[in-house]
């Protein structure tokens, strides 16, 4: 049977980082679906396409061969990993995320692989939409600073240019917008187990999850 594990929770909470350890300890494909709507963003960005432009998105999308090998995103054949978490896609990716036509393509492919392989998927409607009949669904919160604290950490040490107020105002823009959006919005599943990460070492918020995914393996 195949195994899926889903974790929900706004930026920066940490959940990229913890999915790659639980992935690790039960041997589970990553999914980060957050990248998969970095690469639409990106790739409009490429190509001059506007958020209105919903035919020439969709159009992109059906063309595109997304996989994941070694927790990266392969866009036919390029590892573009690198390029989705510049600044400049975290400024406008809310906004593609919250089309229809994106979302419903997105949602597809994910699905698609979560029948082919043991997965584990983070993102904001994972738990509620995508692995709807997960039994193992967990919802990752922080506070809006910490979870800015950590953003800029991660970006300063790959050396981009960061400020701390300036990534701290578009998390709480972004909670809003993904939050607040008619279709899919950023919410807890009522079967989810919520982690507030406040204050929680990745070690320490890695083995509540592995402990309670082990208990009910059984
Ligand atoms: O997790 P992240 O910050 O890389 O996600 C980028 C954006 O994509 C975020 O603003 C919300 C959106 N997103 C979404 O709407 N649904 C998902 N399953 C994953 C991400």
């Amino acid at each position: 049977m195949r195994i899926s594990v889903a974790i929900d929770g706004p930026a920066g909470a940490g959940k990229s980082t913890i999915a790659t350890l639980v992935a690790k300890k039960f041997d589970l494909m990553y999914i980060n679906t957050g990248a998969m709507y970095r690469t639409v963003a990106l790739k409009c960005k490429d190509n001059n396409i506007s958020i209105n432009e919903t035919n020439k998105i969709c159009t992109l999308i059906d063309n595109m061969e997304m996989k994941f090998e070694n927790d990266d995103l392969i866009l036919n054949g390029e590892n573009i990993q690198s390029k989705l978490t510049m600044p400049e896609i975290s400024a406008v990716v809310s906004s593609f995320a919250s089309i229809k036509e994106v979302r419903e393509r997105l949602v597809k492919l994910q699905r698609d692989m979560s029948n082919k392989f043991n997965v584990i998927m983070d993102g904001r409607d994972i738990g509620t939409v995508v692995l709807k009949d997960s039994k193992y669904k967990f919802f990752l919160t922080a506070t809006p600073e910490e979870r800015a604290d950590r953003r800029f950490k991660e970006l300063d040490e790959r050396g981009i240019d960061v400020n701390y107020d300036d990534i701290l105002k578009d998390i709480i823009r972004r909670d809003y917008e993904d939050s607040n959006r008619a279709i899919d919005p950023l919410r807890k599943a009522e079967d989810a187990i919520e982690i507030d990460t406040t204050g929680l070492n990745i070690q320490e918020v890695t083995d509540k999850i592995c402990s309670y995914i082990k208990k009910n393996l059984k």
